[in-house]
């Protein structure tokens, strides 16, 4: 069976049990800095799943863009990918276990014919500590179905809890999460005693696949640690459509699914190698993942750059530039590749057609400039080894210096790694120029440097200490920038969201409607809000755009919200932007006062104040900036 067909029924199964498609959000979350991809269907849901009400109803299915940045480096196995496609079903204080976990059971052992002899489930074992109880509910439900007890396994929060910062002590307060129960596909293959003694749903052998994840999320973190019943129990499911589709099909190899299989034939072609040689398959399965990434990411906005997304989109452009290389793929095949993923998805993501040529110029740029960095990094490689070129045939290199002494130029030298040339160097110069350290290991094998074993792993353990201490690194800043972002409904960043829509009608009045959203991101200390405009807005004309939002708030504007059709929201006038990412029912926020003066009125999913009032402080512009043509930001405070 192949993808297409899988994906639809999933969605008309689903609607056939009074779900609503809501669509695909972008692949760039909209008011959420805490995150720079979704991730997951259940983000962009959040204020639902803690209580708002979803224009939609409570009954919600879609397939959602995913892109999981932490697993790039695990892609080239038979199972990991960046981008993913999530088939996702939500209950929003409706159903629970029974339904979900019977409709589930339906789905993959009827509609997509799957033998349920092929499937084991996981349950949440309980936590004393916590005092959430065993979730022997779910496996008694699933016992019913017709999994026998010696395939239901239970496993304790590290496994069978989901929340999006993962086990209950990582969460932060106002994190809506709870117990798990997850489906995997038995493959049938040999176990592996290198994984532990026993196989199991969660061993890594390779026998087993996790094919589904229903996510009972009925509690809130508090304050002082422990956890609260959210107002309503929910249901938040999720499937990768790739793995289910492998599952589907008996094959292990997502690779092999339908959707791979034109740009894998296209890597063959192009390299003039075989996708069956085990020696390739890593190399085809990379370039194949980071350009299907690339294309979706781009097709949603994103630029490369040197930080935040625009940096994961370099990163694996980057990354399968390199890859390529390896398989002797010739400089521009990268993005003819492209188009065969826009071809691919015509049907489901209308976007990637309508945004082809810019996505195939997108990644042969960067290609390009890639090409002139990597001749820079090899240059500098070359600089740093300069007696590896001089190496003659048979010496070693890199052998303890105590150990060996050798010959080089026809004097007996001491063999060392030069001490600036360890895991760290390699690291640093993997940020700078984007070698990965196999990759630099490998060019300066092509000089004649030889490493020993043991020197590599000593170097992959440096480099990997220092990629962790980058990653907390980031985490930390991340998490320093955006305390309180929308994510969680702070305060502070409420008022600075609502401040925003002000903003926004401020400029279109001083500016004129051409002036739309561009791009929005706000956090507790400010907000920074992306516009359209073609020059430099004036202090006098801004100082008027501030006048105009502190009169709102001083005019204490209460809000109203409706849902209405989304093309009935278009056609009067709404503000709005990113029209495409909403449902078909959506939300419109407007603010009156008591002399019916409206300061705003925009298309939007929340979360604001209720009267412009509650915003303390006063409203300050503090920059006003290019990002890039026809774009301006203005960075502004609540003072
Ligand atoms: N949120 C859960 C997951 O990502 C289920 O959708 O696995």
């Amino acid at each position: 069976m192949n993808s297409s067909e899988i994906r639809e029924r999933y969605l008309n199964f689903f609607k056939e049990r009074g779900h609503i498609d809501i669509g695909s959000a972008s692949l760039r979350p909209e008011n959420d800095p805490t995150t720079l991809f979704t991730g997951s269907g259940m983000q962009p849901l959040l204020p639902y799943l803690l209580g708002e009400k979803h224009p939609a109803g409570a009954r919600l299915v879609n397939s959602q863009k995913c892109f999981r940045a932490e697993d790039i480096e695990e892609v080239g196995d038979n199972r990991h990918t960046t981008f993913f496609e999530m088939l996702g079903n939500w209950s929003l204080g409706d159903y629970f276990k029974e339904e979900q976990l019977g409709w589930l059971f339906e789905f993959l052992t009827k509609e997509i014919n799957i033998p349920k002899e092929k499937l084991w489930v996981t349950c949440f074992e309980g936590d004393r500590v916590l005092g959430i109880p065993k979730d022997t509910e779910s496996a008694e439900i699933w016992n019913r179905l017709g999994i026998p007890e010696e395939r239901i396994r239970f496993y304790d929060s590290k496994k069978n809890w989901w929340s999006r910062a993962g086990t209950p002590e990582n969460m932060p307060a106002g994190e809506p999460g709870g117990p798990d129960s997850e489906v995997f596909y038995d493959f049938g293959t040999e176990h592996n005693t290198k994984f532990g003694e026993h196989c199991h749903p969660n061993c890594d052998c390779g026998r087993f696949m996790e094919i589904g994840n229903s996510v009972f999320m009925e509690y809130v973190k508090q304050k002082d640690g422990s956890f609260a019943p959210l107002p309503q129990k929910n249901v938040d499911f999720g499937g990768g459509l790739e793995r289910i589709t492998a599952a589907a099909n008996d094959n292990p190899d997502v690779f092999a699914i339908d959707l791979f299989s034109r740009i894998i034939d296209q890597i063959e072609s192009a390299s003039s190698l075989a996708y069956s040689d085990s020696e390739n398959k890593r190399a085809f399965r990379i370039i194949a993942d980071h350009i299907r990434g690339a294309v979706f990411m781009i097709a949603d906005g994103v630029v490369p750059s040197n930080t935040d997304a625009g940096y994961v989109l370099r990163r694996i452009i980057r990354r399968a530039v390199q890859y390529a290389d390896k398989l002797n793929i010739k400089h521009g095949h990268l993005a003819g590749m492209s188009t065969i993923i826009c071809e691919e998805y015509k049907d489901s993501y209308k976007n990637l057609h309508k945004e082809m040529t810019h996505i195939t110029l997108t990644i042969g740029a960067e290609e390009g400039r890639f090409r002139e960095t990597l001749k820079k990094g090899l240059s500098i490689l070359d600089r740093e080894f300069p007696k590896a070129k001089d190496l003659k045939k048979g010496e070693t290199y890199g052998v303890p210096p105590d150990l060996s002494p050798i010959k080089i130029n026809g004097k007996f030298e001491r063999s060392y790694v030069p001490t600036a040339l360890d895991g760290k160097w390699f690291f640093d110069f993997y940020q700078s120029f984007g070698f990965p350290l196999e990759l630099a290991v490998e060019e300066l094998e092509k000089k004649g440097k030889r490493f020993m074993p043991y020197e590599k792993d000593e170097l992959r353990s440096e480099f990997n200490q220092e990629m962790k201490k980058h990653q907390k690194l980031s985490r930390i800043g991340a998490e320093k920038k955006f305390k309180g972002g929308l994510a969680d409904h702070g305060e502070k960043t409420t008022m600075l969201h609502t401040a925003t829509h002000l903003l926004l009608a401020g400029l279109r009045k001083e500016l004129g409607e051409d002036v739309h959203q561009a791009g929005s991101n706000i956090t507790a200390e400010r907000a920074r809000f992306d516009f359209t405009h073609p020059q430099k807005v004036e202090r006098n004309a801004l100082d008027k755009v501030e006048q105009y939002v502190n009169d709102a708030i001083a005019a204490g504007a209460e809000r109203m919200v409706e849902e209405i059709p989304r093309e009935e929201a278009k056609n009067s006038g709404v503000e709005g932007s990113f029209w495409e990412r909403y449902p078909d029912t959506v939300k419109v926020f407007t603010f009156r006062d008591k002399k019916g003066v409206i300061w705003s009125r925009e298309l939007c999913g929340g979360p604001h104040v209720e009267n412009t009032k509650d915003i303390k402080g006063r409203f300050k512009i503090i920059k006003e900036e290019a990002v890039a043509a026809g774009v301006r930001r203005i960075k502004a405070v609540l003072g």
